[in-house]
């Protein structure tokens, strides 16, 4: 059925629209561009994160329904709303479900994890980044492969840079295996993410994807 858009009414502030679309394009460079474009990769990451630190106080002195206070339910909560959606009984929700409550902070907590493991692992790997000074030189990193870390600190953000340091440095090695754990929970939430608003555009016959973009949405519950 399609929505009237006279009808309908602001649910999603231009905040929150553009927060969830930059996030979601700053994720898939930063997943797609890991190695061959680290800048761009680090960058990605960064933009990533900032946005996050962003939406946090969002979530409390935001509109109503940007609020945490408005979606972010018990978990018994938001597992009960989830049987009920896949039912197809669960009632609709101007907002944020319980279901889409619980899958935004877990979200939320994945990225994070994932810029934070990113940016250690800038640090221990490239020493560079705002965690180098967490990670000093080690002595194999100044000579082997004539790579010293100062040099390449003068490189900042270079997007060629060699991989084979992590090889020498069982810390950036261990850094790799946790951010790339992290990369791919996220990627695998963003699936699921998907599959629950595929599905809960179905169950309520409206277009959660098109609300998003618009903010707007229709008023009936
Ligand atoms: C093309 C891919 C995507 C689509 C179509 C999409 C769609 C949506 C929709 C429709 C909502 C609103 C759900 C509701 O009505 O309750 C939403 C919310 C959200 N999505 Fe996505 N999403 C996508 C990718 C992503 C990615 C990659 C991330 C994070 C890595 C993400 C994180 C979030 C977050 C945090 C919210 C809550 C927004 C807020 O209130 O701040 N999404 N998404
Ligand atoms: C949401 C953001 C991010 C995503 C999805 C992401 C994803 C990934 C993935 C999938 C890899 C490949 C892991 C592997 O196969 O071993 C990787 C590697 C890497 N990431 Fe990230 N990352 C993000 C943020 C960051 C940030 C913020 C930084 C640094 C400030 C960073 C630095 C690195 C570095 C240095 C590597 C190793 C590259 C190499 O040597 O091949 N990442 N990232």
């Amino acid at each position: 059925m399609p929505d009237d858009d006279r009808q309908d009414i602001p649910v999603w502030d231009p905040f929150i629209r553009l927060f969830h679309w930059s996030l979601a394009a700053s994720f898939l460079v930063a997943y797609l561009t890991e190695d061959d474009f680290l800048g761009l990769h680090v960058w990605s990451g960064y933009v990533a994160g900032i946005l996050i630190v962003l939406r946090l106080p969002w979530g409390f002195v935001g509109p109503r329904h940007a609020r945490f206070s408005n979606f972010v339910r018990r978990p018994a909560e938001s597992i009960a709303y989830m049987r009920q959606l896949l039912a197809l009984r669960a009632p609709r929700h101007l907002g944020h479900s319980p279901a889409a409550g619980a899958m935004i902070v877990v979200l939320m907590v994945a990225v994070t994890l994932t810029v934070l493991s990113g940016l250690a692992l800038y640090g221990a790997g490239e020493k560079a980044g705002p965690m180098a000074g967490l990670f000093p030189a080690s002595a194999v990193d100044d000579t082997v492969g004539g790579h010293a870390a100062s040099q390449r600190q003068k490189g900042a953000d270079h997007d060629d840079d060699d991989d084979d340091d992590d090889e020498d440095d069982p810390m950036a090695e261990a850094l790799e295996e946790v951010h790339e754990f992290f990369a791919d929970l996220t990627l695998g939430l963003v699936a699921f993410h998907l599959v629950g608003v595929a599905w809960t555009s179905f169950a309520h016959r409206e277009n959660l994807v098109r609300a998003m973009i618009t903010g707007r949405k229709r008023p009936d519950i």
